[in-house]
């Protein structure tokens, strides 16, 4: 059953006032389809309030009765208004009752929270980008900030690889991608269909057809943990140093803000210090590697 959420007036939470464990009602103003596992919500907070965040922050998505959760922030912060998207796969307890929400229907909001991608620090360097699956929507938001702002950064590679053809996200999207000519983008699949034409192989499959300039290039990937070692290792390979490279890590969370200590790595909180870590950090914490 899809609990009711009826107040629309909860202050926002965390950014100065109230509980910071105590979430805004925000208003679900559109719900798309994206794949069988994936759906894209355009929510709106209440008051005409803007989210405020950085690429690779996130939020905690809550149901009371059902459960919390936390969730990327798709849009970027270029096309972030008084609404924002989130792209929410079916997993579990909480997002299958998501899954069933409809536009009007209420969520609850925390955040954003954590450690973004540093955006600033791309500026005027080559920034390639290595998506897995769902990791897609992280990046989506670090991509669209950067076409936006085109003219501050270097090139713009994207490398993403999905499992199979009805699991690619944000086919439009890639499509508009893929006819620019200030993007470099390459998409792959693990388990081609008949009518697949492209590439096939995991995403380090793809780094055969790039050319990276080691002293001008920032890496970011985002997908499942496996993909990691492997992306990381292909980069190192083209020059880049561990400092060059920044990741998400997906710990389990539930407070979201440092007090509860589920996220932690070591001395590190990835709710609060990450997501986004440099390669460089994250050999620090070894057993997240
Ligand atoms: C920073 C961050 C950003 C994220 N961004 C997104 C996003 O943009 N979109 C998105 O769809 N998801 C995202 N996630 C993942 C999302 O938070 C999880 O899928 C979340 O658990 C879903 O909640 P649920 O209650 O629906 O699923 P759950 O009931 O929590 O189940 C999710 C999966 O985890 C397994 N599981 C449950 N409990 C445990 C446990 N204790 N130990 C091991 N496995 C367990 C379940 O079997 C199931 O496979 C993100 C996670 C993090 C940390
Ligand atoms: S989720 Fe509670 S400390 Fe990070």
């Amino acid at each position: 059953m899809i609990p009711n959420l009826t107040t629309t007036t909860t202050p926002r939470a965390y950014n100065g006032h109230t509980s910071i464990y105590l979430p805004t009602i925000a208003t679900i103003e559109d719900v798309h389809n994206e794949t069988e596992l994936e759906k894209i919500y355009t929510v709106r907070l209440p008051g005409g309030q803007n989210l405020g965040h950085t690429p690779g922050q996130f939020v905690m998505v809550s149901l009371p009765g059902v459960g919390e959760a936390p969730i990327s922030v798709m849009s970027s912060p270029s096309r972030t208004g008084q609404t924002f998207r989130l792209c929410i796969r079916n997993a579990g307890d909480l997002t299958n009752v998501i899954h069933q929400l409809k536009p009007g229907d209420k969520v609850g909001i925390r955040g954003p929270f954590g450690r973004g991608f540093p955006v600033d620090l791309y500026k005027g360097k080559d920034v390639l980008i290595a998506a897995g699956g769902l990791g897609l929507a992280p990046a989506r938001s670090l991509i669209d900030e950067i076409l936006d702002n085109r003219a501050n950064f270097g090139r713009l590679i994207i490398l993403y690889g999905a499992r199979s053809p009805a699991e690619i996200l944000f086919r439009d999207a890639l499509a508009e991608w893929n006819e620019r000519d200030d993007v470099e983008s390459l998409l792959t699949v693990d388990r081609p269909d008949e009518a697949w034409l492209g590439h096939v192989g995991v995403i380090t499959r793809l780094f055969e057809h790039i050319q990276v300039n080691p002293y001008h290039t920032v890496a970011i990937t985002v997908g499942p943990p496996v993909m990691y070692r492997f992306v990381v290792m292909e980069l190192l390979g083209k020059g880049l140093t561990p400092e060059q490279i920044w990741m998400s890590f997906e710990r389990r969370m539930k407070c979201g803000v440092g007090k509860c200590g589920h996220c932690q790595v070591n001395h590190r909180y990835s709710c609060q210090d990450g997501p986004a870590w440099t390669y460089a950090e994250a050999l620090a914490f070894e057993e997240a590697l």
